[in-house]
């Protein structure tokens, strides 16, 4: 094997697409998918690859610095791609301490290990660092986040992933580690946990349960394909500079309310139910506390400096995805049995 990738929080819902990518287009790297399969962490995902002669699976807790280290000094990887985290807003809401645990203890023990592993040799050595446009906080109805934004983070979850942020440029700048790190914008696709908006509301709409809006309907995120996302970790993992950032962003803002619109009316067709019956179960509930405006990245330096661009329209995604979830029913029932229902009570009573 020329090379060996350490993938963190691989059984998840972006770090699955990445690992299936890597898995298939580099049959020379070794790679090892390290996991703690949380609620949000579904071996599942990766049915497909779970025998490539190529892959491992190892189920550990980025928050255990011992077994981090032993990690490391077993599998001696030569790049990182770090993705495991607790990313859901609302639970950061609700408990933010697993959120500083996972997310920035978890992060400081990665770190330490590749040091501690690289520390002799830094050659073809690189920690990737993925992590979110909402560490830049809100913006209101103009401009963009670009890579030189000040970070302003507004809920557990972003400023628990900025001090993470922090971490990695702090290690790459005090001991030259070296690391890239992306800003993406909200991802939607296959395998999503649905207690995101997007895989919420197709199963919400599956089942004829209401659709809860949050406050006036009219926040506004930027939307980009999964896949899309994991072609771009491919591209800045190979192609992209040390110790630089990148935004990511689908160039394509939605408010809420519209989106959820869109949604309706693609279920509507693909459900074969009368126009309007899914629009019919939009609920206006309490607002989210301290629930960021809008997000909108320049992902113009991702474009311009390595070439990467969505590969997929709105549209086309948006019918992937609804497709995707409506042929895989199985997997919906599996995550939404158990603790699903716990949360789906806390959350929503
Ligand atoms: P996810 O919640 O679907 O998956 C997280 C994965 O991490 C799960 O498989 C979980 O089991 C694992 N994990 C959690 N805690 C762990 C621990 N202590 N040790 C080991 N593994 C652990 O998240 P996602 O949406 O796939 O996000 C992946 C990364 O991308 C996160 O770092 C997130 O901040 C970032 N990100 C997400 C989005 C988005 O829209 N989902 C956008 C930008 C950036
Ligand atoms: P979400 O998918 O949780 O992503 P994030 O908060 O990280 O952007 O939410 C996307 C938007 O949808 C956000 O403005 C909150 C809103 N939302 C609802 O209106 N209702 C819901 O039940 C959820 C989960 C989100």
């Amino acid at each position: 094997m020329k090379k060996t990738l350490l993938i963190t929080g691989g059984a998840g819902f972006i770090g699955s697409h990445v690992v299936r990518l890597f898995v298939n287009k580099y049959p020379d790297y070794k790679i090892v998918n390290l996991d703690a399969l949380t609620y949000a962490g579904n071996l599942e995902n990766l049915k497909d690859i779970e025998h490539a002669p190529n892959y491992e699976f190892v189920r550990a807790d980025i928050t255990e610095p011992a077994t981090m280290n032993a990690v490391f000094e077993k599998y001696r990887p030569d790049g990182v791609i770090h993705l495991a985290a607790e990313s859901h807003v609302d639970r950061s809401i609700a408990d933010p301490n697993a959120f500083i645990q996972t997310n920035v203890m978890g992060t400081a023990n990665l770190l330490n290990a590749a040091r501690y592993l690289w520390k002799d040799n830094y050659e073809g050595k690189r920690f990737y660092h993925v992590s979110t446009d909402e560490v830049y906080g809100s913006l209101g109805e103009t401009g963009f986040f670009l890579e030189t934004t000040p970070y302003d983070p507004q809920s557990p979850y972003s400023a628990s992933k900025a001090a993470s942020d922090h971490l990695v440029r702090a290690y790459g700048n005090t001991y030259h580690l070296p690391f890239v790190l992306t800003n993406c914008s909200n991802n939607y696709g296959p395998n999503h946990f649905p207690e995101k908006l997007i895989p919420l509301f197709i199963n919400n709409i599956r089942n004829n349960k209401p659709l809860p809006v949050y406050g006036d309907g009219k926040y506004t995120r930027d939307w980009l394909y999964v896949v899309d996302h994991a072609r771009a970790i491919d591209m800045v993992f190979h192609n992209g500079k040390n110790g630089e950032t990148y935004n990511i962003g689908g160039f394509n803002e939605w408010q809420n309310i519209e989106l959820v619109k869109l949604l309706c009316k693609k279920m509507d067709e693909k459900l074969h139910r009368e126009e309007g019956t899914s629009a019919h179960l939009i609920t206006y509930i309490k607002d989210r506390p301290g629930h960021d405006r809008r997000y909108a990245i320049d992902a113009n330096k991702i474009k311009n400096e390595l070439g990467w661009e969505p590969s997929v329209t709105f549209e086309e995604g948006l019918d992937k995805t609804i497709d995707w979830y409506l042929a895989n029913e199985e997997w919906l029932n599996h995550v939404t049995s158990g603790d699903y229902q716990k949360y789906y009570q806390e959350q929503y009573s």
